[in-house]
């Protein structure tokens, strides 16, 4: 039998990170002693006592059956204390918030519940290739939105043709930014909302980066904008706050009418969250916050390192104020995907190119802050040992 793909995956490029991984592990077979600093994978354990909660409840027989599909209400609960506390933004758990298998799960479900054919969705470039693919199966269309470093990295609305904003159903935006380390301000935000009233078009906030901040910076919540929640929804994560990339658990909080659209699609696909991971989520919502503190300390202590030590090896790039990636200037001579193979092979050292986030990426790459402190000063030495300066 011929085994015929459907059109929407033919076409598909390579999932970014799996094409890194195929050229990792080429190095690999040399011997090499390779750092990867290119997945934003923490590395550092889940905090003991989230581990403790899961363990118990795990035991416990009522948390082995299927999940409600929407969450627990004990987890939603959680979530909107935490939003009341965090963003001083109030939220009915029942309507206004859902449970999801990892942010990404939510992020890649939400243009099922409202993109028709040839719809658009406003997608930022670079990005998180997610928005872009779910788009594709969703059967709309893209159009990216460049992030540029002249206008600090957020999209220039002014640049987005009447057209195209009058065809638009939905915006994805994510700040602080992956791959761009960017953080937004609340004029920016504003200005967001507003463009969404005006066009009727719903933004989907991806804010799984807000906790990672560093020198005491608070990234907001888009609902903290008056009149955000008619038009936006924001999708978090406990993946990076808590190290917990591997238990996915994240949410959608917002418009209750979207979250109810993206839970129709989701019941119809997956079967919510295990009892059990929820039940430490609770934990790790409303425990014990010194893990998150030590956890912020030990980025910034990293990016204070690599960006010193980068600068002294002759690249030009600012400390970033959140998240744990660094986005910095490619050298002359090279492209962004010309630099990383250039790393991975002569300094076994594996990040980003720019341009795998989108063609605006290019002239960048992305470096993860995800190895300790000893290890981001052999890199230092090996990209030193370069001789780019
Ligand atoms: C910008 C952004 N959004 C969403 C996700 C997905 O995170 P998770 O599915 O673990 O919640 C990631 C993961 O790297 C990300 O970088």
């Amino acid at each position: 039998m011929i085994i015929e793909k459907a059109d929407r995956i033919k076409n598909l490029p390579p999932y970014l990170f799996a094409k890194i991984d195929q050229m990792k592990e080429e190095v690999k077979q040399t011997g090499a002693d390779i750092i990867d600093l290119g997945v934003g994978d923490p590395d550092l354990p889940t905090p003991p006592h989230i581990i403790a909660a899961l363990q118990d409840a795990a035991k416990d027989p009522k948390n082995h059956c299927y999940p409600s599909y929407t969450g627990m209400i004990e987890f939603r609960d959680a979530v909107s204390k935490w939003y009341q506390k965090r963003f001083n933004v109030s939220l009915d758990s029942h309507s206004e918030v859902i449970s999801l298998i990892g942010s990404k799960e939510g992020i890649a479900h939400i243009p099922l519940a409202f993109v028709n054919p040839d719809d658009i969705v406003l997608i930022p470039d670079p990005g998180y290739p997610v928005y872009k693919t779910a788009t594709l199966f969703a059967g709309g269309k893209s159009h990216f939105m460049p992030l540029l470093k002249e206008n600090h990295f957020l999209p220039d609305f002014t640049k987005i043709p009447e057209e195209t904003l009058s065809k638009a159903k939905l915006m994805f935006l994510n700040y602080p930014n992956n791959p761009t380390a960017a953080v937004a301000d609340r004029f920016f935000f504003e200005k967001a909302v507003q463009l969404a009233h005006q066009h009727q078009i719903i933004i989907c906030h991806d804010a799984a980066y807000t906790e990672i901040a560093f020198d005491g910076y608070k990234p907001l919540s888009i609902l903290e904008i008056p009149d955000a929640k008619d038009v936006a929804i924001e999708f978090h994560s406990l993946s990076k706050t808590y190290n917990m990339t591997g238990w996915r658990i994240a949410f959608a909080v917002g418009n209750p009418e979207i979250i109810a659209a993206l839970g129709q699609v989701k019941t119809n696909i997956d079967s919510g969250v295990a009892q059990a991971i929820q039940i430490a989520g609770i934990t790790a919502l409303l425990g014990d916050q010194t893990p998150l503190a030590e956890i912020k300390n030990t980025y910034q202590e990293r990016r204070d390192l690599l960006v010193a030590g980068l600068k002294e090896a002759g690249f030009e790039i600012d400390a970033p104020k959140a998240t744990f990636y660094l986005w910095v200037n490619i050298l002359p001579g090279f492209t962004s995907t010309k630099l990383t193979s250039h790393l991975l092979t002569e300094a076994a050292v594996v990040t980003t190119p720019g341009v795998g986030f989108g063609t605006s990426g290019e002239g960048y790459i992305r470096i993860a802050l995800t190895v300790d402190k000893e290890k981001i000063a052999e890199v230092v030495k090996r990209i030193k040992n370069l001789g780019f300066k």
